[in-house]
């Protein structure tokens, strides 16, 4: 296994490119499962999710084929095409190693009338269940069973009927799948309390050019008149907007300037408030984002909510960044119940943070001190190589493969802005 070396203290400057989205391409991925016609994405990240994901959809007979396969590329192209399905299961390896593969469970629906996935499991940020995902395909006319830890799902013949879900709590897995199922339903489904990330508009957006109707796109009430088929289509994949904010805070933290170049602001808006709230200045405009540290961090209180609100994928970056700032910051998570788990780790690199519950108060200190650290979940694993940045000496990051699921070539990037980071065999 892998770990990254990394050695504090280097000022950095230059341009880094932005990658495609992992959970756009995630959600998008599956809308293949809808047409018999070839669907090609563009922009897809070259990354271990993304790869697993790719594997689960050709275990259901789908080709899969993809351009940009040399070590230079960074966006692939990807064409997908599910011109037969020849099975509807999605086994429990697959599913354990990647909790979004249940979003494979609307589309196969709709497609097939019938899906069965194993259910995803416990995951490192949370219990995570799955019941709105089932609660909405109910509603749609859907049958459900549980058995033998896999879920059935089965249409009655003829079709999905359509109908109507209110989410009681905002859901971006639940809302994909129950826009994916909808959209070859026989009437017209309505959600409300949907989810509105800008990942759920992307796949608006495909699900359109694949000939869905849908109104309201961009709010959390989504109007889907079914259609009797969809075509294939060519689609962009949009910036990862927590793969920009990310970068932007290993800028400010080691009091650097960095332009990363292809994000979209108009999809940062709350990480980008609360880097100037935090005195960094922030410059956008149509081709990417412009961040540069101006003095010393200030502290803040920030609260994770759900688009366009300050997303929870960005705490544990942020907080690594006020870990430098001065004075005493308060950050609340309210999204998932155990995302802390980056706190520790701080700690062993000289950070004071007191976490009791969804609160953590961190008070900003001078110095920072490299560490040997490993984190279970992604976004934590970023915010402590945020971190290493800025500290004295060297930090060593173990399980480096939870940054593989998500930051497509981590240490290049970082190396391109003059960060003293490598990778090297554990
Ligand atoms: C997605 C993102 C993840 C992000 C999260 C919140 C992908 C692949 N992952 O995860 O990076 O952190 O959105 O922005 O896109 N809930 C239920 N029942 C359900 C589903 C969810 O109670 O059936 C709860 C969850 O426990 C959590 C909250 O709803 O407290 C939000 O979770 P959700 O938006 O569904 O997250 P994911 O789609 O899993």
């Amino acid at each position: 296994m892998d770990k990254l070396l990394i050695r504090g203290g280097n000022r950095l400057s230059g341009t880094l490119p932005i990658s495609g989205a992992k959970n756009a391409a995630l959600t998008l991925i599956p809308c293949a499962l809808l047409t018999e016609e070839p669907l090609t994405l563009r922009n897809v990240p070259r990354l271990a999710d993304i790869d697993g994901f790719q594997h689960l959809m050709a275990q259901f007979g789908v080709s899969v084929s993809i351009r940009g396969k040399r070590p230079e590329d960074f966006g692939r192209v990807v064409t997908f095409e599910a011109s037969r399905l020849t099975s509807t299961v999605a086994p429990y390896d697959l599913v354990r190693k990647m909790r979004a593969s249940i979003l494979v469970l609307g589309s196969l629906l709709a497609r097939a009338g019938e899906a069965t996935v194993s259910m995803p499991g416990g995951c490192a940020i949370g219990n995570r269940p799955i019941d709105l995902h089932l609660q909405a395909l109910e509603a749609f006319g859907a049958n459900i069973e549980l058995a033998q830890g896999y879920v059935k799902a089965t249409a009655p013949d003829g079709g999905l009927p359509g109908g109507d879900f209110d989410f009681p709590v905002v859901s971006v897995g639940a809302t994909e799948n129950a826009l994916m199922a909808a959209v070859l339903a026989n009437g017209t489904s309505r959600l409300t309390g949907a989810a509105r990330e800008p990942e759920i508009v992307d796949l608006c957006n495909l699900l359109t050019a694949m000939g869905a109707e849908i109104e309201g796109i961009g709010t959390s009430d989504l109007t889907i008149h079914g259609v009797k088929r969809l075509n294939g289509a060519t689609y962009k994949v949009m910036a990862d907007r927590i793969e920009a904010g990310s970068y932007a805070c290993a800028a400010a933290i080691t009091g650097g300037e960095v332009r990363l170049e292809g994000a979209d602001a108009e999809n940062m808006i709350s990480s980008l408030a609360a880097l100037r709230k935090i005195g960094v200045h922030v410059e956008e405009d149509k081709s990417g984002v412009s961040i540069a540290a101006n003095g010393a961090l200030k502290p803040v209180d920030l609260t994770t909510a759900p688009f366009p609100g300050l997303a929870t994928d960005m705490q544990a970056q942020l907080m690594a960044l006020l870990c430098k700032a001065e004075g005493t910051s308060v950050l609340k998570e309210t999204i998932f119940e155990n995302r802390f788990m980056h706190v520790p780790e701080l700690i062993r690199m000289g950070a004071d943070i007191n976490a009791e519950g969804r609160t953590a108060v961190v008070k900003g200190v001078q110095n920072l001190t490299g560490a040997e650290v490993m984190a279970t979940d992604l976004r934590a694993s970023m915010s402590l190589v945020i971190a290493a940045l800025a500290a004295e000496g060297e930090t060593q990051v173990r399980r480096i493969y939870h940054l593989d699921r998500g930051y497509e070539r981590l240490e290049e990037k970082l190396q391109l802005v003059g960060a003293d980071i490598e990778r090297v065999d554990d």
